[in-house]
């Protein structure tokens, strides 16, 4: 079989990010600038500096993977690129970086959407497996996917309100915490104990996700203690809130893989970096007797590596092939 290396850009948050991924799964090589260090310094990503710090990263990205793979950019089959969802200026800056790349180069460009790469991020050092059942968890997306082939899916469930990543930053900001809000939030859970009773999201009749009830009633119920003097335990306050919004993610596969059976069942997006999240999800999986499946903890957050991944099948299958009329877009659901 034909080899295939496809030079792979994402750029959608905090993170520039440039890799080579030969047939979707060998990471020749991966480079990574992140700008959390700076955007800390606000308690959360400023997207105008993002956009700005990946102007001045991308090239340099670029030159560093190249001179450590010495690959040849005429060597690659196709450029990649996170075209959505994102913040919009970061992602004009990697659609614009891989179409002059494409044009100069005279290869196809292949967009990919964001969310998809975090379901391939899993075909890496695992391989997919159909038909799967994906959940998708990230700052703005809560998702259970089925997939019956590379790029064949059903939305079995979508966020109605707060995506699970969001309410993990907005419950860390209550409780005073430096950005990023959930990995913090999770170092704090591990030392506390789930006491504080909190409102469990009740819809069971379809799967849908609904988060802010969860958040109002965490941010009521530290101003009310606050109000009456009461002293809070934030690592409990955590755990309590962890374990409620973890329950409800597991509540809902388990509606999924009652009512199917699947291959596999895999996590994907950047909550899925939750260790406790992750210990739960295995479970239900063993309880199932369906394989389980988690990207390795580098590719769980914003990477390239993963639209690499992501975007072979579509190489292969000759889908989403862009023009260099390709502009971005801030937000898609995981299966547009
Ligand atoms: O997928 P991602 O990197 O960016 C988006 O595409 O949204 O996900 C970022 C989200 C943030 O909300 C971040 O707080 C959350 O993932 N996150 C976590 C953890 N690590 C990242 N949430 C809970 N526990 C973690 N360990
Ligand atoms: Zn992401």
């Amino acid at each position: 079989m034909k080899n295939t290396l496809i030079l792979a850009v994402e750029t959608s948050c905090d993170e520039t990010s440039i890799a080579l991924v030969r047939n979707g799964k060998d990471v020749v090589a991966m480079e990574v600038y992140t700008q959390m260090d700076t955007h800390a310094m606000y308690g959360g990503v400023v997207p105008e500096i993002a956009s700005r710090m990946h102007t001045e990263a991308i090239t340099l990205v670029l030159e560093s993977l190249l001179q450590k793979s010495h690959v040849k950019l005429d060597e690659i089959d196709a450029v990649a690129v996170t075209y959505a969802p994102g913040l919009l200026g970061g992602l004009l800056v990697g659609v614009e970086f891989a179409k002059v790349i494409a044009f100069l180069y005279n290869k196809p460009l292949i967009k990919v959407n964001h969310m998809m790469g975090h379901i391939y991020a899993n075909n890496i050092d695992n391989n997919l497996k159909f038909p799967l059942l994906a959940m998708v968890v990230s700052g703005g997306h809560t998702e259970l996917i089925e997939m019956n082939s590379d790029y064949e899916y059903n939305l079995l469930g979508a966020t109605m309100d707060d995506a699970i990543g969001e309410t993990f930053d907005k419950v860390a900001r209550i409780l005073d915490l430096p950005y990023p809000g959930g990995p913090n939030l999770e170092k704090l859970a591990k030392n506390g104990n789930v006491c504080y009773e909190l409102t469990k999201p009740v819809n069971d009749a379809i799967i849908h996700f609904s988060y802010s009830g969860l958040k109002s009633n965490v941010i009521n119920l530290v101003h009310n203690f606050k109000q009456k003097g009461i002293e809070i335990n934030k690592n409990d306050l955590a755990a309590s809130f962890q374990s409620v919004a973890v329950d409800e993610v597991i509540r809902k596969i388990e509606i999924a893989l009652k009512a199917k059976t699947y291959k596999q069942l895999i996590l994907a997006g950047g909550v899925s970096a939750n260790n406790y999240l992750r210990e739960e999800v295995s479970k239900l999986a063993d309880k199932y007797k369906v394989e389980f499946s988690v990207p390795r903890m580098l590719y769980c957050t914003d990477n390239a590596a993963m639209i690499g991944a992501a975007a072979y099948p579509l190489y292969i299958k000759h889908l989403n092939f862009a023009s260099y009329n390709l502009n971005a877009k801030s937000h898609i659901s995981t299966i547009e």
